[in-house]
């Protein structure tokens, strides 16, 4: 794993952009896209920037269980306000929250993971090392499976919400095997908050307790961490 330490999110988020425009300028046609705060900075720099999407193809690690496309809460409408309307990709896909089959559902997004190889993958970490909807105890050799959300993801994601009972139970997400499949993966820490996650990860065994500690055997994984995040590492 490659580490990047920067001073704090602007400095990181410039950082990934350059990392990313590096990957695209020799051909990366596919791209796997995060939500929540930590890579709005990094898509503020695509939005801006002079790169052309329409030729790529996006796949998004996960979708809340429920929540349909134009709901305000849900990812498919983040990625739109945040990176897609102002940047529009060939294709982009999500995880269907709504679908009435979730097993189908699950299999649909594995089918197009296959077609579609990532080439880099954007991640961000949640407090306890979960990266996706991936929380402690998910198998390593997970594909895109349904989850029951933690109550301590729930907590932290109902800062997004009005309340925190409005937060979904349950979400749609890739699985740790298809997180692993990327070509390229690029992860995202910034704040004290996850200086304990970002550790783990790095230092700590590779278990399933620890999902994001199964970056440790991939072989192109780059972290880029600020001075907070990183206090540990
Ligand atoms: C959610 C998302 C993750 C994200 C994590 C951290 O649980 N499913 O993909 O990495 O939150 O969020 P934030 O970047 O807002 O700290």
């Amino acid at each position: 794993m490659r580490i990047i330490k920067v001073k704090n999110k602007a400095e990181g988020s410039k950082a990934a952009f350059k990392i990313l425009q590096e990957e695209i300028e020799p051909g990366a046609k596919t791209l796997g896209l995060a939500t929540g705060s930590t890579p709005l900075e990094l898509y503020k720099e695509m939005r801006e920037s002079d790169l052309d999407f329409s030729d790529m193809v996006s796949i998004n690690l996960d979708e809340y269980v429920g929540l349909s496309a134009d709901d305000k809460q849900s990812y498919a409408y983040f990625m739109k306000q945040n990176l897609f309307a102002a940047k529009p990709f060939k294709k982009t896909y999500l995880p269907n929250g709504c679908a009435v089959d979730l097993a189908k559902e699950t299999a649909r997004y594995d089918q197009i993971i296959a077609k579609h190889p990532i080439d880099l993958q954007i991640l961000g970490i949640g407090r306890n090392a979960h990266i996706g909807f991936n929380e402690p105890g998910t198998a390593f050799s997970s594909q895109t499976h349904l989850v029951d959300l933690t109550p301590s993801t729930i907590t932290a994601n109902s800062r997004f919400f009005e309340k925190a009972e409005d937060v979904p139970k349950q979400a749609i997400s890739m699985g740790l095997a298809s997180i692993m499949s990327a070509k390229m993966i690029l992860l995202l820490a910034f704040g004290e908050e996850k200086a304990d996650a970002v550790s783990a990860m790095v230092h700590g065994p590779v278990t399933e307790e620890i999902p994001a500690s199964i970056l440790q055997t991939h072989p192109n994984v780059i972290l880029i961490v600020d001075e907070k995040a990183g206090a540990g590492i």
